[in-house]
């Protein structure tokens, strides 16, 4: 083949992918999916009437502003101003993205360079590594440490950074650290005593923070979400990531949004003006519309921002009890859609299958294949020396409509039947 088709350095060792992986292997319809992180349950009505509303109109179909369409930057200004202490610029401190994707794309690309350091926290949403590679920078991995609990539940917030280690990570060519709050795959809600920590290493170090919040409304009982941005001195320094997938359950829709200072904003504004340009715009008027909706009644229990976590909690402790009652230990999670536990107890015999993976990946095309049941590998989230340390855990999806709950319950009840 001629070398004028081989791939750019840049791409070099990133051609695998978990969500590319385990997608195929879930297309039979007869496989219970609780893996890639999508709703099944239907999104709010309001928000899908919009959209048809929207594309009736006709300037809506056609391009909008590149940065974010008029009336969407105006709600999220809106919206977010209620959290910041500062007002929000809807034109110069907004750029709506193409997904929580388009923003971490657009904000890595715009402000790490060749020989930075950027710091990833362990396990960390898969695409943080590829991304902070395809900018020729390197990677500085820290792992969260889970605490041994003694009996009691094992929570989320068990796992932590270690202050001093943290601190070992940062150095003058430290550019950035990304933060994922509250976490996926593991849940964590970070604490204000923990935000600070990091806060305080990214003033000392003049560090950026890319914080990546797109589960900030789902939050359960006795946690609360708080973003970076809001501490003293960190506004300066942080783009804050969200997505409409995540904050509507329409996940198809990738739209996502960046929320920071102008002078970082325009660079991230400049990579998308030359690269995607813009964002569908019927999609971002509807988004702008159901953001309305909801910012006018944030204190009421019908607020989708209220509604959905209370929905979600109820499947969270259905989850809980479902991997209890096959003896697992599960990981309650603070916020987000996942629940993370520790398979091997289960004690699968996994000789058949191909010795070369980690040991979750192996599990889950295990319990895929002979038992219908998909979920995600833990071991993706992490960069490859860490693997070891994660690869006893997989990753469950419990934004799920309660007929895929009773249908993954009915395979796990089987088998803990064929167990016994
Ligand atoms: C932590 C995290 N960041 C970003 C994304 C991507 O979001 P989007 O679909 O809006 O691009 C996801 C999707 O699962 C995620 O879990």
């Amino acid at each position: 083949m001629s070398l004028k088709f081989k791939n750019t350095k840049r791409i070099e060792g990133l051609d695998s992918n978990v969500w590319v992986e385990f997608t195929k292997l879930t297309a039979d319809p007869s496989v219970v999916n609780l893996g890639q992180g999508f709703p099944d349950i239907p999104p709010p009505l309001y928000v899908t009437k919009e959209l048809s509303k929207a594309t009736t109109i006709n300037s809506m179909n056609q391009y909008t502003r590149g940065f974010g369409h008029p009336s969407l930057v105006k709600a999220l200004s809106c919206l977010y101003g209620k959290f910041y202490p500062n007002q929000i610029n809807p034109n110069e401190e907004i750029l709506v993205t193409v997904g929580a994707y388009g923003s971490l794309f657009s904000a890595i690309q715009a402000l790490i360079e060749e020989g930075d350091e950027v710091i990833i926290i362990v396990p960390f949403y898969d695409c943080y590594e590829p991304m902070v590679r395809m900018a020729g920078a390197t990677p500085v991995f820290i792992p969260l440490r889970s605490k041994p609990v003694d009996g009691a539940k094992g929570s989320s917030s068990d796992w932590t950074l270690d202050p001093q280690e943290l601190a070992t990570k940062f150095n003058s060519k430290t550019k950035a650290i990304i933060l994922n709050n509250p976490h996926n795959p593991t849940g964590k809600v970070y604490s204000k005593e923990e935000l600070q920590v990091i806060a305080d290493l990214c003033i000392k170090h003049d560090t950026l923070c890319i914080s990546d919040e797109v589960y900030e409304w789902l939050v359960y009982s006795g946690n609360k979400h708080l973003k970076i941005a809001t501490f003293p001195g960190m506004w300066e320094r942080a783009i804050t990531i969200g997505s409409a997938g995540k904050t509507f359950s329409v996940t198809g829709w990738k739209l996502g949004w960046s929320i920071g200072p102008s002078y970082l904003i325009k660079h991230l504004q400049t990579v998308q003006q030359n690269t995607i340009y813009t964002c569908a715009t019927p999609l971002q008027e509807a988004l702008a519309q159901a953001f309305w909706i909801d910012l006018n009644r944030m204190d009421d229990p019908e607020c989708y921002f209220n509604s959905l976590p209370e929905e979600l909690e109820v499947k969270r402790d259905r989850m809980v009890r479902l991997l209890e009652s096959v003896g697992l230990k599960p990981i309650v999670p603070e916020g987000g859609y996942f629940i993370i536990a520790d398979v091997s107890s289960l004690d699968v015999d996994l000789s058949e299958m191909n010795n070369n993976e980690p040991y979750d990946y192996k599990f889950v095309k295990w319990m895929i294949k002979h038992k219908k049941l998909s979920a995600i590998p833990v071991s993706a989230f992490c960069n490859s020396e860490a693997k070891l340390q994660f690869e006893k855990f997989v990753r469950f999806c419990f934004i799920k409509k309660d007929s895929t709950l009773d249908a993954a319950e009915e395979i796990i009840k089987a088998w803990k039947k064929q167990k016994s």
